[in-house]
Order: C-alpha cells, then sequence, then structure tokens
C-alpha cells in the first residue's frame, strides 16, 4: 500500500512538472525531488488546494500563479562577500590570472538578487581589473534580476557585508560604495557599469559566449546528479581554454563528466581551472 502511495505521488509530481514545462518552458524535471516537494506543498497551501495535482489545475489557467511559484522554488539566500574566504582564495588565485589577460569576459550564473555581482565588482574595482571585465550576470528569476539591478539591499544587513568585505582582503572602506537612506542601502551605479543581466535558465537554455572566468556558486545543489552533469558540461563548452569554475562550497566539478578537463586552483574553495 505504501509503494502505492508513493508511486501515485511520485506520477501526481511528474505530471505537474510536465505542465509547467509544456505550458510555460520552465524546466524543474531535474531538480532534486525533496526540496522541489516540500517547495510545491507549500505553495499548494498557500493557494489554498489540497494536493499538487489541484495545484497543476490553478497553475495551467492562472499565470499569476506559476509567478508565485517562480519566486519559491528560486531560493535566493545570498550575501555580499558570502563566504569570505572564497574571495579572499579569488583575489590570491584568480587575480594575477586575470592580470595576464587585456579582456576579461565573465559569467555569474544563478546570480540571484546581485550581491556576488556588486561583490565581483568591488574586488575587480580595487585590484585595478575592472575597467577591463564585462559581466553577464544571469538568473531564471526576472524578478531577482531586476532587484540585481537596482542594488538596493537592506541597512540592517550592512555590518554583515561589512565583515565579510574585511575577512575577504577588502582593501579600501566598504562603506565607500553604497549610500545608506533610512533603511536601505543602494550600490554605486559605476559597480554596474560594465554589467548586463539578463534571464538564462541552466535547465533549458544553451552556451552563449565564451567567458574566461563562470561564477555559479550555490545553484547546482538545487538540481539533481543528471542536471548537475549537463550544467557542468555546459560550463565547460562555456570557457575559454584555461578558463575558470569557481562553485559554491558544497558543490564541485569531480563527479561530471566533465572532471578531467578541470584541476583545482583553489580545492577547498571549489574554484577549478579548465585544461587547454
Ligand atoms: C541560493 S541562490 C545563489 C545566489 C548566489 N550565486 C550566491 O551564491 O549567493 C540560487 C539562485 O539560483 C537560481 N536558479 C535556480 N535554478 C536556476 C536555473 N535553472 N537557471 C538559472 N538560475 C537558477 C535561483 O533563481 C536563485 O537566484
Amino acid at each position: 500500500m505504501a509503494v502505492q502511495v508513493e508511486q501515485s505521488d511520485a506520477i501526481e509530481l511528474e505530471l505537474l512538472l510536465e505542465a509547467i514545462h509544456r505550458r510555460y518552458g520552465f524546466d524543474f524535471r531535474d531538480y532534486a525531488a525533496d526540496p522541489l516537494r516540500r517547495r510545491l506543498n507549500r505553495r499548494a497551501r498557500a493557494e489554498k488546494v489540497e494536493s499538487l495535482s489541484e495545484l497543476q489545475g490553478v497553475l495551467l489557467r492562472d499565470p499569476a500563479c506559476m509567478e508565485r511559484l517562480i519566486d519559491d522554488l528560486s531560493v535566493h539566500v545570498t550575501a555580499m562577500f558570502r563566504d569570505p574566504a572564497f574571495f579572499a582564495a579569488f583575489r590570491r588565485e584568480v587575480v594575477p590570472i586575470l592580470r595576464t589577460q587585456r579582456f576579461t569576459r565573465i559569467w555569474c550564473a544563478g546570480c540571484a538578487t546581485g550581491e556576488e555581482v556588486y561583490s565581483l565588482a568591488i574586488l575587480l574595482r580595487e585590484e585595478g581589473l575592472y575597467e577591463q571585465a564585462r559581466i553577464y550576470a544571469t538568473d531564471l528569476n526576472e524578478y531577482a534580476l531586476e532587484a540585481a539591478a537596482a542594488g538596493v539591499v537592506p541597512l540592517r544587513r550592512m555590518q554583515e557585508y561589512t565583515d565579510n568585505y574585511i575577512q575577504s582582503g577588502g582593501t579600501g572602506d566598504f562603506s565607500q560604495y553604497y549610500v545608506s537612506a533610512y533603511d536601505a542601502a543602494r550600490f554605486n551605479r559605476d559597480l554596474i557599469g560594465n554589467v548586463v543581466f539578463a534571464p538564462h535558465n541552466l535547465a533549458t537554455d544553451r552556451a552563449f559566449a565564451e567567458f574566461h572566468l563562470i561564477l555559479c556558486r550555490n545553484v547546482l545543489i538545487y538540481f539533481d546528479t543528471p542536471l548537475q552533469n549537463r550544467v557542468a558540461e555546459l560550463f565547460c563548452d562555456s570557457l575559454t581554454p584555461f578558463g575558470v569554475l569557481a562553485l559554491g562550497s558544497r558543490e564541485t566539478i569531480a563527479f561530471s563528466p566533465v572532471a578531467d578537463r578541470f584541476a583545482p586552483l583553489a580545492a577547498r574553495e571549489r574554484i577549478y581551472r579548465k585544461a587547454a
């Protein structure tokens, strides 16, 4: 009996994800099942329906419900200089490589509300590398991208961000990068002068350029293994020879089909360099 219930639940989930894909083109079929199911159930409760099948009916007819679901499914937890040790390793290991290039094309995939992009821009500026860089910052979620372009963050997080910045090896005064008003801080517009924000879905969209550096941190953890592998191949194809790939602290390229095309630059901080 329990097996039958499990089977029915699995079919219900599969049909819902298929319906979303066919109706809206968003592909969540290869996301890790348990967290996905939890978020879908939460959305079902919020929409006051009893099951995923009922949620499917609502979603098919109501694009606004789909927008709410997208927001539930794309977890935007992020921070300025998140994992300061990563940014310290970046300064140590990646900056010297970037210095040998005349131009650096960077892809920041799954950039959420942009804190990672502003962090990178500050770091590159302090290292004198910003002017030669062009950053493509992408995410599945267009609302997150709008917030990223606006560059406004709650003032209450600035102490944490300042601490992260200092721990990451920041060389200036963090407060010079934003202005505060009331309970918000707005990052200086010149930090995104060389940034292009655009929607891109790692599950369905293709490579769109060749990059010297790709950052995709804390995104692959939401995918199942086959999708993680496909995205690893996408990154491998999108990198120039000797290009650099940076992942999140719980992510690795080591077990992917392209593992032997990369060598670690900073193993603990999940920074890899592609072979020729
Ligand atoms: C936890 S945030 C990571 C933000 C930032 N990279 C960091 O490490 O702080 C994960 C982001 O991945 C995005 N995302 C999830 N699935 C995606 C997909 N298929 N394609 C592109 N972005 C995706 C979400 O919208 C969310 O903004």
